[in-house]
């Protein structure tokens, strides 16, 4: 599908966004190795969790879903069946990395497969921690999909991740759900820690102290009622938007603020960005409130080390605000961006120069100057969700009407993007 989309005047109105997507996985995938019944509330609309609710099924899992509420009836530890088919991830590398996790202690063999984007994306980071604990992998060339997963009786390992990830992170925290002690993780920086928190909600025993997370094998999970607040990253696209547009005023209700996921907020707010939280609660161990985002001159700035994979998911849209800063953008140390669902480097500087945006690119990173203009142009989301709906962004503030070749993509995280945006554009 082609998109066109003219420049818009302003953002006005109040809206809710679809589920967190990291946090809808979680708690189906905890749903379905736990004893009894769990409601998810609000469940990501994207294709990537439905991905991860079609592995369920085909792994024996009872689950019914109506509009956003999933229900979800787990079988406990070891209530998955052999799947009498490859499971297949789509385009979700968090579905294929976090159930490697569950399958690995398995008393039966599974093959996972993906789309032809995940099949370049390397699984050899998670493969190694699971061959570690005892299970035996096969990938093709050693590293990419499909895999092949037979499951082993795991033993507790003590993993030191060498890349920040929350996938494998939570990969290891899975498989140490199988494994006889205590499984550990470390992490180089902190990443997203909804891992963490629903598996305590479960009730699993989990301690994280100063980057290195433990959990207890052999656990008795109990079903519970979820709901999950909006997506943080999906909201990124919209805030931008608002900022850039002149004299927007935007409210969007209910979104996920944990603290490992805001530094988005707190680096728009270094930046000079106007944007309020009215209303502040936690659910189920995690943060959500509301959003009030006001258009506002941007500064710019930089991100590097530990900010890098804090904000890797929103660097895209980020860009396209940092083109039309006062000072620019510069991003370091982001070498992950180039093994996203595409190389997030060069599909946004392919999309900003077709604009006539200038953007340097480095391997791990890249700059883009300050004050720049966005010429109309025809874009592609080269099948990527973010590259699409930062595209759409940037297209917002063009001179002219502008099209987004493949904008279909956004499905991935939110299929309601195109008519969200329509409905809040003026
Ligand atoms: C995610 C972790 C990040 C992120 C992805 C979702 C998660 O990936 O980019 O969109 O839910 O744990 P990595 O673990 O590869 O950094």
């Amino acid at each position: 599908m082609t998109q066109r989309i003219s420049p818009a005047g302003r953002l006005r109105g109040c809206l809710r966004l679809p589920g967190d997507k990291s946090i809808s996985h979680r708690y189906a995938l905890l749903a379905a190795i736990a004893e009894g019944p769990s409601r998810i509330r609000n469940y990501a609309s994207g294709a990537d969790c439905q991905s991860t609710l079609g592995c369920l099924r085909a792994l024996g899992v009872p689950v019914e879903q109506q509009d956003s509420e999933v229900l979800i009836r787990g079988g406990g530890l070891d209530g998955l069946r052999e799947p009498a088919e490859t499971l297949d991830a789509g385009n979700s590398g968090s579905t294929m990395r976090m159930l490697a996790g569950i399958l690995a202690g398995q008393a039966f063999t599974s093959r996972m497969s993906g789309d032809e984007s995940l099949s370049r994306r390397p699984m050899d980071r998670i493969m190694r921690p699971l061959q570690a604990m005892g299970a035996s992998i096969q990938a093709r060339d050693g590293r990419y999909p499909p895999l092949a997963i037979r499951g082993a009786r795991l033993g507790a390992i003590e993993y030191d991740l060498p890349v920040a990830s929350a996938q494998v992170k939570t990969c290891v925290l899975l498989a140490g759900l199988y494994a006889e002690g205590v499984t550990r993780v470390r992490e180089p920086v902190r990443t997203r820690d909804h891992t963490e928190i629903a598996l305590r909600e479960f009730g699993a025993e989990v301690e994280a102290q100063n980057r290195v997370i433990a959990v207890r094998g052999r656990p008795r999970l109990l079903g519970r009622d979820l709901t999950a607040p909006g997506d943080l990253s999906t909201a990124a696209f919209f805030l931008a938007a608002a900022l850039l547009l002149l004299d927007s005023s935007l409210i969007i209700q209910n979104v996920g603020l944990n603290p490992t996921r805001s530094a988005l907020l707190d680096f728009l707010v270094s930046m000079g960005a106007d944007i309020r939280i009215p209303r502040l609660a936690e659910q189920a161990g995690e943060l959500a409130g509301d959003l009030e985002v006001r258009s506002s001159r941007v500064r710019g700035g930089v991100i590097e080390k530990e900010l890098t994979a804090a904000l890797i998911d929103e660097i895209p849209v980020l860009a396209v605000l940092g083109a039309a800063s006062q000072e620019g953008l510069v991003v370091r140390d982001a070498a992950e961006l180039r093994i996203k669902e595409t190389d997030r480097i060069a599909t946004l500087a392919e999309n900003l120069r077709r604009m006539g945006v200038t953007i340097e690119v480095a391997p791990d990173g890249f700059r883009v100057p300050g004050r720049q203009s966005f010429r109309a142009a025809e874009l592609d989301s080269f099948g990527d969700h973010r590259i699409a709906m930062a595209c759409a962004v940037a297209a917002l503030v063009a001179d002219g009407e502008s099209t987004i070749a493949d904008a279909g993509a956004a499905a991935v995280s939110f299929p309601g993007f195109f008519q969200t945006l329509a409905e809040v554009r003026e």
